[in-house]
């Protein structure tokens, strides 16, 4: 057992995610960092670890519950509990097609990943976060999944509202986040969507205005929010839903 906090991130091996990992680990957590290719997490961990910070690859894909539960077996062997669920990984197919001729095979790989892969990580990981002093939940979500941007005509990232699977993915995600906030609230369990801010990484090809270690940081600010139910905004305060 160690008194340091125990933080699992998923799709950790780059972008936001290792991001995150990074700024959590400089922060004194334990990071596990999650990642569905062996190669990809080894490589990201060994190159965290080689900044003196104690980050250890989990193998990990959020499609595959045979890693989920591996994943949930070996933290529990090893620390007992878990302190922070970062779920992170998600994937866009919607370019190029217009939401009409968007083929379904496509929105359902974007489900899987960004809205049942959360799911499942979340409930397997559940138990160990009922063993924390303060177990936190934030769930990477984004402003283009809101009803209030979908909404919103005159939006500067309007260019963006039309794509089906991720935006629709994100919306799922929020609805989630509200549903086990409310299921959690008599636990010492939070449950909170966050958002890095628009940063330039590979699921965006590198349009974004933030760096991928400015939107980690966000995130990391945003765990210490002491709420529960809420849409964190990268820029402090809440995202309208
Ligand atoms: N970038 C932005 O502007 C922005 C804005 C708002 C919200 N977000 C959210 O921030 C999060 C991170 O995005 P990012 O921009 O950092 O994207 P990214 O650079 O494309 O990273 C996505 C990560 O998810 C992993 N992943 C994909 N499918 C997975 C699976 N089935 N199992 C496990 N890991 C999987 C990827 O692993 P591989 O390397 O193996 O593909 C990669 O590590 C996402 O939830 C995204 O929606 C991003």
């Amino acid at each position: 057992m160690t008194n340091q906090h125990i933080a699992l991130i998923t799709g950790a091996n780059k972008g936001v995610g290792y991001a995150t990992a990074r700024e959590l680990a400089r922060t004194g957590h334990v990071v596990l960092l999650g990642a569905r290719n062996h190669e990809r997490g080894t490589e990201a961990a060994a190159s965290l670890s080689g900044e003196g910070l104690d980050v250890r690859f989990v193998p990990l894909d959020v499609t595959d519950l045979a890693t989920i539960e591996a994943a949930a077996a070996y933290i529990d062997a090893e620390f007992g509990r878990l302190d922070i669920l970062v779920n992170n990984a998600a994937i866009t197919h919607d370019r190029p097609h217009k939401p009409s001729e968007l083929p379904v095979a496509a929105l359902r790989k974007v489900y899987e990943t960004n809205v049942l892969g959360v799911v499942a990580v979340t409930n397997a990981m559940l138990p160990l976060l009922r063993r924390s002093q303060a177990g936190r939940i934030a769930n990477v979500s984004s402003g283009l999944g809101t009803f209030a941007f979908l909404t919103d005509a005159d939006s500067p990232f309007r260019e963006y509202g039309q794509l089906l699977g991720y935006n629709s993915s994100k919306a799922a995600l929020n609805a989630i986040t509200l549903i086990y906030a409310a299921e959690l609230a008599d636990t010492r369990i939070s449950v909170n969507a966050v958002s890095p801010g628009f940063c330039a990484t590979d699921l965006n090809g590198h349009r974004g205005v933030l760096s991928a270690a400015e939107g980690g940081a966000n995130i990391a600010r945003q765990l210490t929010e002491p709420v529960t139910g809420a849409f964190l905004s990268e820029t402090g305060g809440t995202v309208p839903w």
